[in-house]
């Protein structure tokens, strides 16, 4: 793709440096016009991270007019604020991120300060590395103001969280009532209703737990859920939360191991498992994220192994959950973890699920700062890694000792920690 100063400027191209055609004029008043009335900010950063292109709707979000932004370097023209309205810093900042590992990234965590009005807009940021022919990297950056959408979202949320949250209780007093008519103790029931009252009753428990997880859905999505990090031992926290689900994975009938399958327990560079690992993580979010992953492993596993790994590298910590069973295929391993997504083939069809589960677990992810992603072979079997920031042995014995601490005094401020 070519980049075209606007009109007034002389017509020459910035970055990239044009490599495949010779110029046409057409096709340039074509790009420009596009970008001229594109709804979204444009702004193209070059290798050295200075602004070459904006286009009017950037300027506007901006709060600079065209000049003034071209030449400067993208941390003065990007003023960011994370949700907490603290400024990001470069560590953090995905347009520095993408400069340094050219990857594609998007987000709607940020707001962004207009330069005069000062005005923080919550903003989707969409930034896109192109490699020229000498291998460096510039950034395409599209952002858009979402306040109006954010909105939308939060009043949607709240009905269906109102809804959900009025439901649960009849629903709860539902099962109990049934739990109360199967139990031997207090009721004594014809054989012929108690198969129809234990259907009932695993119906109830279903709903149950679908509005629970609506609940949970419209907080994370709102962000009024957020996690408790802690300093933690991964590895130990992971394996208690695991062997707990040994007995259903037993009762499916299969193998289950923790630990190295494959010799490929440490990535580049990285540890072996008998060593300690350290990380920053709510171990409740971890708890929810794990049994989520473990229990559609058995699910999705008429036979065979379900084998939980964990490497670790200078920065990261990977938890790999993999069985042997369905698998997904390429087309639909894209859409996971969108809400309410379910496969929907001849081997899926009589297992239940709301298709919430992994949603869940990516926002709960997410949340911690963590990345999860799938991989899988159609009747062979699935792989979910869980990939967590890594903290070091001393950050872990320092944090722990003031929540030991903080938690004796009673009194836990996660900010600080
Ligand atoms: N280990 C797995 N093997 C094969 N398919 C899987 C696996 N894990 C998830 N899937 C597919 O991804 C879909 C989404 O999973 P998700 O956990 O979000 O929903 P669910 O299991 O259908 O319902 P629930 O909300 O009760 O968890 C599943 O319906 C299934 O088709
Ligand atoms: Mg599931």
């Amino acid at each position: 793709m070519t980049f075209w100063k606007k009109k007034s400027d002389k017509t020459e191209p910035v970055a990239p440096a044009p490599q495949q055609d010779t110029p046409n004029p057409e096709r340039n008043n074509m790009n420009e016009l596009v970008l001229q009335s594109i709804h979204e900010g444009v702004v193209f950063v070059g290798p050295e991270g200075n602004v070459h292109l904006a286009n009017p709707v950037a300027s506007e979000l901006l709060g600079r007019n065209y000049d003034e932004i071209i030449g400067l370097n993208y941390e003065s023209v990007f003023v960011l604020l994370d949700k907490t309205g603290a400024h990001v810093d470069t560590a953090h900042n995905p347009i520095a991120k993408a400069l340094q590992q050219p990857e594609f990234s998007e987000t709607r965590d940020l707001d962004l300060v207009t330069k005069g009005s000062e005005k923080r807009t919550p903003i989707s940021l969409t930034i896109a590395p192109t490699t020229a022919t000498d291998g460096r990297h510039s950034l395409v950056i599209t952002f858009r103001d979402i306040e109006k959408e954010l909105a939308e979202e939060h009043e949607r949320n709240e009905f269906i969280s109102t809804a959900s949250h009025e439901m649960r209780t009849p629903v709860a007093s539902i099962e109990g009532y049934l739990g109360l008519a199967l139990n031997p103790a207090t009721a004594t029931i014809d054989e012929r209703a108690r198969d129809y009252l234990t259907k009932a009753h695993e119906s109830s428990q279903h709903l149950g737990r679908l509005f629970q997880d609506l609940l949970d859905t419209t907080k994370l999505d709102d962000g009024q859920i957020a996690p408790k990090m802690e300093a933690v031992e991964i590895v130990s926290l992971v394996k208690n939360i695991a062997d707990a689900q040994t007995p259903n994975i037993a009762a499916k009938g299969l193998g289950y191991q923790f630990g190295n399958d494959s010799g490929e327990q440490s990535m580049s560079g990285g540890r072996r498992l008998d060593q300690l690992i350290y990380a920053s993580v709510d171990p409740d979010f971890m708890r929810e994220i794990m049994n989520n992953i473990i229990e559609n492993a058995i699910k999705y596993t008429p036979a065979g192994w379900i084998t939980i790994n964990i490497r670790a590298d200078q920065y990261n910590v990977q938890i790999s959950v993999s069985d042997t069973g369905i698998g997904i295929a390429r087309e639909e391993l894209k859409h996971i973890f969108q809400k309410f997504y379910r496969v929907d083939n001849r081997d899926t069809r009589e297992i239940g699920g709301t298709g919430l589960g992994l949603y869940l677990v990516k926002q709960r992810i997410e949340a911690m700062n963590g990345r999860i992603w799938a991989e899988s072979e159609l009747g062979k079997g699935s792989r979910f890694t869980v990939m967590l920031p890594r903290i070091s042995q001393k950050e872990f014995e320092q944090r722990n000792f003031l929540q030991q601490n903080l938690a004796k005094q009673g009194q836990m401020p996660q900010q600080a920690l």
